[in-house]
């Protein structure tokens, strides 16, 4: 049987397994616990759990053993040296990587090595990448609408046509990023910063349960990576985050617990003052 194959039947029996579930109201009766299908389970106080996960490129391991998890609500900033393996274990995560071992849990029951990017993503994982990427020629407004109108849900119940909810739900989103009185203008014209807001803004419309942030402020000025920063800090609780970024300032703005990953694995955690006296972090990354 080749691979696709293989992936295609176990999805349709972890899909059979969801449905039974479903059918007898809770995953197991031992646990005293109610199951919903599709919703995250965070009763053992993790919105994310990576166990031993390690993916090879040509024989180079540039995730190595890593284990880490994340509790619900809460934000996340990983930071560690170019190549540490930041950014492909995010590629993991929402599935655009598949490790060569290990485990990867979306709550305490989603197996996400089990899905596709798709569906990893319509299960409540946002991912913002680096580089803005939103449509240049539609406004502020366009630009949030079909990002709601990409909720499959949404698009085929409702045409395309937002109702009261959902125009509560944009307006609430404008508002957070603060770009609402910049709703009529075609994103092209916006500075970076707001582009990067707008996409983050575009993610939100989701209303994702966490959200995969590389590099952020990357390329803002000091104004506006202080304006991500609040911005995240707010976001924090309703979402968990996890926030990989070098600007050291804007850790230390929004920062409760920080991940040092290196090599692939994590080489120190804590806070930003631990992990800033840690010897093998000053000698690898902060010594710089
Ligand atoms: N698809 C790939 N094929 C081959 N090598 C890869 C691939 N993706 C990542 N790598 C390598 O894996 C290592 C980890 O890269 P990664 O981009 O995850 O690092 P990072 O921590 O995000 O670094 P930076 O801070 O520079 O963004 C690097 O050596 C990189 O060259
Ligand atoms: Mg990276």
């Amino acid at each position: 049987m080749t691979p696709d194959l293989m992936e295609a039947g176990a999805e349709r029996l972890q899909q059979a397994q969801v449905r039974q579930v479903g059918a007898s109201g809770g995953r197991s009766p031992g646990y005293g616990r109610i199951v919903v299908p599709g919703e995250v389970d965070v009763t053992h106080g993790r919105i994310l759990y990576l166990e031993d996960v390690s993916v090879s490129f040509d024989g180079f391991k540039a995730i190595n053993g890593l284990s880490l998890d994340i509790a619900p609500g809460e934000l996340r900033c990983v930071i560690g040296p170019n190549g540490a393996g930041k950014t492909t274990m995010m590629d993991i995560i929402t599935g655009k990587t598949r490790p060569d071992s290990g485990q990867v849990y979306f709550g305490s029951t989603i197996d996400l090595l089990r899905h596709r990017e798709a569906d990893i993503a319509a299960m409540g994982i946002g991912r913002k990448f680096q580089k803005p990427t939103v449509f240049e020629q539609l406004t502020v407004f366009e630009n949030l609408e079909l990002a709601l109108a990409a909720d499959k849900r949404v698009a085929s119940s409702l045409a395309f046509r937002l109702n009261g909810t959902q125009k509560d739900r944009l307006a609430e989103v404008l508002e957070t990023i603060q770009l609402t009185e910049h709703v009529d203008r075609p994103a092209g014209l916006l500075s970076h910063g707001q582009k990067q807001w707008l996409e983050i803004g575009m993610l939100l419309t989701q209303d994702p349960r966490l959200l995969l942030l590389d590099e952020p402020v990357a390329g803002m000025t000091d104004e506006e990576t202080e304006r991500t920063a609040q911005l995240f800090l707010s976001l924090k609780g309703r979402h968990s985050l996890m926030v990989v970024e070098h600007d050291m300032g804007f850790i230390r703005t929004i920062s409760e617990k920080v991940t040092v990953l290196c090599d692939g694995s994590v080489l120190a955690e804590g806070t930003l003052d631990e992990v800033q006296a840690d010897e093998r972090v000053i000698e690898v990354y902060l010594g710089r």
